[in-house]
């Protein structure tokens, strides 16, 4: 349970910006079987548009997910005394309501791990939680590693493992979290409605996988400014592009902005691995995808840098800003 204090209560954050999408007819999240042949025209055209999609057929067994969701769902409900066991998040451990060190704030608590060490977590039996994380993470990884072939696949670059190589690596940098969102009290809730979740912000990784219970909540923003909401669908999974996609694809896909609204009356939980490379590997335009005289839109930089930047910046910043090279006049 998040605990609200006087102070905390004073200090949340609000969505300012309220109005879903303006438009009547806001336009429909991409769903991309991956079952079906095209599939990667539609994930290239989803990157394009929305730097964001929904994925149905994944392959993912919805028993790893259910065992997964009901071990978070067990550990959120243990006396934080007992959570808090698990270390504070510098930068990985157990998280309540502060969102990294500089000072962002949401109605959320939240586990962060590692994928490639065992996680400390020091509950009473850790061993199931243990193993549903594996199971869980070792097939959404697969399924990532497969969104991203298609994405060379339909990029028409080669080898098609340019981009799944990065996370599949044994040094791969890829991070998992576990975040919960409790419902959001009254008291809060009529102080302004629309608390915040989770502050708008893009991920920093190459993709993020996304999958939450049945409890809505995420918000994405459109290429217009506006936003709107994601029906939850706890069958399916979401990918974001991340920041380093960006790049890597020159800023032919765009990381998508999303945020999460608290909800009043049932608590979201959501899980995302997120895909990331190697500290080492530079982050920048693939070779491959620029044509005659094209130029990088970024100065280079290295995944360790990238993250360190992103570490010592607000959530809503945007940190591609300080890479970006400025178009000489
Ligand atoms: C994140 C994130 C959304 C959610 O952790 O980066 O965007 O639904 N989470 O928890
Ligand atoms: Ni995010």
């Amino acid at each position: 349970m998040v605990i609200l204090s006087k102070p905390a209560i004073e200090q949340f954050s609000y969505i300012r910006n309220k109005q879903p999408a303006t438009a009547l007819f806001p336009p429909l999240i991409p769903i991309v079987d991956l079952s079906k042949p095209d599939s990667k025209h539609q994930i290239i055209k989803a990157c394009e548009e929305f730097g964001f999609f929904k994925v149905i057929n994944h392959g993912v067994p919805m028993e790893f997910i259910s065992r997964l969701e009901s071990e978070a769902t067990e550990f959120f409900s243990l006396p934080l005394s007992e959570k808090e066991k698990t270390g504070q998040p510098k930068p990985y451990g157990y998280g309540n309501k502060r969102i990294g060190p500089n000072g962002d704030v949401g109605w959320v608590e939240y586990l962060l791990l590692m994928t490639n060490q065992d996680p400390n977590l020091a509950t009473e039996n850790p061993e199931s939680f243990r193993v549903a994380l594996n199971n869980y993470m070792a097939a959404v990884k697969k399924m990532a590693c497969e969104i991203l072939e298609m994405v060379a696949d339909g990029l028409k670059i080669q080898p098609r493992n340019v981009l799944s190589k990065l996370m599949m690596d044994e040094q791969s940098d890829s991070v998992f979290r576990l975040n919960h969102y409790p419902p959001c009290p009254d008291v809060l809730q009529s102080l302004n409605d629309n608390v915040i979740g989770f502050g708008e912000h893009t991920d920093p990784q190459i993709i993020s996988v996304l999958r939450s219970n049945n409890t809505s909540g995420l918000q994405i923003s459109l290429r217009d400014g506006s936003w709107i909401s994601v029906p939850p669908d706890h069958h399916s999974f979401f990918i974001n592009v991340g920041d380093s996609l960006q790049v890597m694809t020159n800023g032919r896909f765009k990381s998508v902005k999303h945020r999460v609204v608290a909800n009043s009356a049932k608590s979201r939980l959501s899980m995302i691995y997120f895909c990331g490379p190697p500290l080492s590997e530079k982050i920048a335009p693939l070779p491959s995808l620029m044509r005659g005289d094209q130029q990088s839109l970024y100065k280079e930089f290295t995944w360790f840098e990238y993250k360190r930047s992103a570490y010592t910046s607000r959530l809503a910043d945007n940190r591609l800003m300080h890479f970006e090279k400025i178009a000489a006049s």
